[in-house]
């Protein structure tokens, strides 16, 4: 995908970069991000929903953020749509203009609230009754109005094959349209004098194929704004449709293009619209993954192999569950390749493990690969997503560093962490230390 290829030496070259120089130069693991890959997702997106329909994207910071990240998104033009004060620090810090922030979570502090009036943020994704209380508060403290988007729950599931409409009211996120709570909610909104409800928003998963799925939401979100304002007068001027295009991790997934997202999805909200002589609202969409998720590799070295004859091959890398949680959380799957042999035979079936004392670190079960061997370039492919954003320091074991590629170019763009990064915030209380010395 994007920029990758096989080199003159058979080593595997992403954004003209050497991974096996790459290796050398940053060491394993480590993350990679092939620029023009992640700005062209970026403008496929900016092509078909902005310039097509005028639609507003924001980038789903959840799935990969850093300072480099957010230069690249502002520079294509996207939005950004932050779930924490973490992110919305990251954002600020980038320079990131705020008027095209979209904040959410479903349970802000009051300190991320604050954070969010103090930065005028475009817009605050409102979840429930609580937070709609507790912003009514401080931007009354604040002496502002805060613009609002209200998160609803439309009772659409959506899944690869299929959508069904139940279940969904059991959720943690948003208000639920089929038992009268979003529009209890929206009454309250109009009644509190420094919430200023600009529309409504809804998310109805992630790595979705059904595009069906996405054209029942958005007719379910008109339904519901043509009810509300047939019941209170208020006409929503924006709706945001949340994120969730599907990519491709593993043979058989098939992403849909973004253009037949955008226009499967519009058309059946302009259709919808018609049907009641409303107006098509002003649309969002915050798409993550199908922007950074195919951006993104990781490279790994191979050490030890552990062959239980009959039985199977464990190859063992230098990395795993900490900076790749997936395969353990919802047994991911995802495809490899040894990026110093690429023009090699396939000749063995193996399964490759993480370092993390714990059987479930797996990172991959049951690839063919040419036969590894300790010191191997291992290539692990869309790792782009909710890879970095999720990783973590069990077994304490260092975050790897990122780097940015790019016609021949590599820069880091995220530090390799040390051991003294792991024990910077430890404090050792001044009881123990008298016992031990
Ligand atoms: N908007 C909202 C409100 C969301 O909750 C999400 C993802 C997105 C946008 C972006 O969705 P995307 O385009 O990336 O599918 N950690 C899981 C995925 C969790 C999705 C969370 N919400 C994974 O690794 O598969």
């Amino acid at each position: 995908q994007g920029t990758m290829k096989v080199n003159k030496n058979g080593h595997l070259e992403i954004g003209g970069c050497d991974t096996v120089e790459l290796a050398k130069r940053f060491g394993t693991p480590l993350y990679v991000i092939d620029e023009a890959l992640f700005r062209q997702n970026c403008r496929a997106y900016y092509r078909a929903f902005t310039e097509e329909h005028g639609v507003e994207v924001i980038y789903a910071s959840k799935t990969l953020s850093n300072l480099a990240v957010c230069h690249m998104v502002e520079q294509e033009g996207l939005g950004l749509d932050v779930v924490s004060g973490g992110e919305l620090y990251t954002a600020a810090t980038a320079r990131f203009p705020m008027g095209r922030v979209y904040f959410h979570g479903n349970n802000k502090s009051t300190e991320e609230l604050r954070l969010a009036l103090e930065y005028k943020v475009g817009r605050i994704v409102v979840d429930n009754f609580y937070e709609l209380e507790r912003l009514n508060e401080l931007a009354g403290e604040a002496q502002t109005r805060a613009k609002i988007i209200l998160r609803l729950s439309p009772g659409v599931e959506a899944h690869t094959h299929e959508y069904i409409k139940t279940g969904q009211i059991d959720s943690k996120f948003g208000l639920v349209i089929e038992n009268g709570s979003a529009m209890a909610g929206v009454k309250y909104c109009l009644e509190l004098p420094h919430i200023e409800l600009k529309g409504f928003h809804c998310h109805i998963g992630s790595q979705i194929f059904e595009l069906d799925s996405y054209a029942h939401a958005a007719e379910t979100m008109m339904d519901f704004i043509h009810t509300v304002y047939r019941e209170t007068d208020y006409l929503a001027e924006e709706l945001n449709l949340g994120g969730g295009l599907g990519i491709y991790y593993f043979n058989g997934d098939q992403p849909r293009p973004v253009k037949e997202y955008a226009d499967v999805m519009m058309r059946a909200l302009q259709e919808r619209a018609a049907s009641y002589d409303l107006p098509v609202p002003r649309v969002i969409v915050e798409p993550g993954r199908s922007i950074s998720g195919p951006a993104g590799s990781t490279l790994y070295t191979v050490g030890a192999i552990k062959d239980i004859p009959g039985i199977r091959k464990y190859v063992a890398v230098d990395g795993g569950m900490g900076d790749n949680p997936r395969p353990a959380l919802y047994q991911s799957k995802y495809e490899a390749y040894i990026a110093n042999r690429m023009l090699e035979e396939v000749e063995e079936k193996v399964s490759i493990a993480g370092k993390c004392c714990e059987s479930g670190d797996m990172l991959i079960w049951d690839i063919e690969l040419p036969a590894p061997q300790a010191g191997d370039l291992l290539v692990v492919a869309s790792t782009g997503a909710y890879n970095y954003s999720m990783s973590m320091n069990y077994n304490r074991l260092p975050r790897p560093a990122m780097v940015l590629v790019s016609e021949g170019k590599a820069d880091v763009i995220v530090k390799r962490e040390d051991y003294t990064d792991l024990i910077r915030n430890d404090v050792i209380p001044e009881r123990l230390r008298s016992s031990v010395m």
